[in-house]
């Protein structure tokens, strides 16, 4: 099939190459250029597990074009993906202005029936506005070409992306019922089918309800997070371990294993920015939505644990002190740094008057072009972070290390090593990645997230 992604971001250029993966012309259309240089020149403008593979195979098989040109990414694809970014508004909502600018590009430019598919994450009749924008182009031209707008929000996991978009575990698809409505119908069921031969996966609905329902299961994921790091601050002042309670009720079917793990908060693109969408989507209604409002909360606290605790150690005044600190991304597998925990901390840290030496595997690169945007203020400070090759040259002569991100080669470094390079065998984890007991073993001064019982044994 004829496929345009309008968007060729961490969802546009993963759905763009899993689709050209299974047979069809993909067209990926943005409006960075710096993005399809890299694309056309064969590298890949993120970090994600695997798509270079199947980026590179699909490119040399002529499956996946990039380009800038909206009017040959518009005469392309019969299915028209909008992938763009849905960024907050100042007032939390989500910032409807680039998905609104892809259609009216469509609306200007298409000449026959065109399935336009809402795959960004957007509010509650947003696809009532796309169709608005489309239609209002089609009448400055006095054209009666029809279309139909679908919503198929994206539920693939940055750091898993390809695997996910691969295998997925549902694909929600909101049409509606009307005879453009159908014809989107069977043309979605058509693309989709590859995905549903072990058995169906797709699950239709109407196309609010589809809108609705990528908001729910992020909040929902948000929620577990949240409720989990209120208990583990709790447990960590009555003298209990967060990650024996996490086993006990994960082994409830009811409850499962999954989003149960206490930390130093979540970050990302979405759990933040649609948890707060979702919250001004009730405020639009005159409802107010009180456990969303408290997982945002609790999150933004919970961001500061790590830093309350290296406070609570050293002292307020941090000046002369020096942190390592292992992970950057706001987890594991990806070079993204949106909402990242590790910007809470660092400003802390520096504000404080400290100095640090950071390691990520990936994204250091990222870390040091959105610090600057938070030390705007004080861009003397950033001055004081070093960046490391690798985790243990982070470590040198430092008072503590902190732990932010559960990178898998953060999870078993070489202890003795650990300590001999730092200036005290201290570690803040806050992804509680070691055993308190073994910590204690070896004589390292441990600070996990709620786990306090064992910390003092
Ligand atoms: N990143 C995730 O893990 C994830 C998962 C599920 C859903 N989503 C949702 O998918 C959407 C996209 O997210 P992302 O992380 O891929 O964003 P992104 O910022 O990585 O990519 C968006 C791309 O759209 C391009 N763009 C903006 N306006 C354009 C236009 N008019 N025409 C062509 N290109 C344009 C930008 O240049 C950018 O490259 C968001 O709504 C997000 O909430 C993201």
């Amino acid at each position: 099939m004829k496929i345009t992604i309008i968007g060729t971001g961490y969802v546009g250029l993963v759905t763009g190459a899993c689709l050209a993966e299974l047979g069809n012309e993909v067209f990926c259309l943005d409006v960075d250029q710096r993005k399809i240089d890299i694309l056309n020149n064969g590298g890949i403008p993120i970090h994600e597990p695997g798509l270079a593979d199947v980026v590179a195979r699909n490119r040399a098989a002529g499956r996946i074009v990039f380009s800038t040109d909206v009017a040959a990414s518009v005469a392309h694809g019969d299915i028209q993906f909008i992938a763009v970014g849905t960024p907050p508004d100042e007032d939390g909502s989500a910032d409807l202005q680039y998905v609104l600018a892809a259609a009216r590009n469509i609306g200007k430019h298409m000449t026959g029936f065109k399935v336009i598919v809402d795959k960004s994450t957007v509010p509650v009749g947003t696809a009532d506005k796309v169709k608005g924008a489309i239609q209002g182009e089609l009448n400055q031209r006095v054209s009666d070409v029809k279309f139909s707008v679908v919503s198929n929000p994206e539920f693939l996991k940055e750091g898993a992306a390809v695997e996910d978009f691969m295998r997925p575990d549902r694909i929600v698809i909101g049409c509606d019922d009307s005879a453009d409505g159908s014809t989107a119908r069977a043309q979605m069921k058509a693309l989709y089918m590859p995905f549903n031969r072990n058995h169906e996966r797709i699950h239709w609905m109407d196309v609010r309800s589809a809108e609705f329902t990528k908001y729910a299961a992020n909040a929902m994921l948000a929620t577990r997070i949240s409720f989990m790091n209120e208990l583990a601050n709790l447990a960590d002042h009555v003298g209990v371990d967060i990650e024996a309670v996490r086993h006990g009720i994960g082994s409830d079917p009811r409850i499962g294993h999954s989003f149960l793990y206490a930390g130093c908060g979540y970050g990302g693109s979405c759990f933040p920015k649609d948890v707060q969408a979702l919250e001004r989507t009730a405020q639009e209604y005159g409802q107010q939505l009180m456990i969303l409002n408290s997982v945002e909360a609790v999150n933004e606290k919970q961001k500061q644990v790590l830093g309350n605790k290296i406070f609570k150690r050293f002292g307020k005044d941090l000046a002369g002190k020096h942190f390592a600190v292992w992970g950057l991304a706001f987890k594991p597998n990806t070079d993204d740094m949106r909402a990242a925990s590790s910007r809470v901390l660092l400003s802390e840290l520096l504000r404080a008057g400290a100095t640090v030496a950071v390691h990520d595997p990936v994204a250091m690169e990222e870390a040091k072009r959105v610090l600057e945007l938070d030390f705007a203020d004080a861009p003397q400070l950033l001055k004081n972070i070093r960046y490391a090759d690798n985790p243990m040259d982070a470590l040198d002569k430092a008072d503590a290390l902190a732990i932010v991100t559960e990178w898998k080669a953060f999870r078993s470094p070489n202890f003795d090593q650990v300590k001999s390079r730092l200036k005290n065998p201290v570690i803040f984890d806050g992804r509680n990645l070691f055993e308190p007991s073994v910590m204690s073993g070896l004589n390292i001064e441990y600070h996990g997230i709620g786990r306090s019982v064992l910390t003092r044994a």
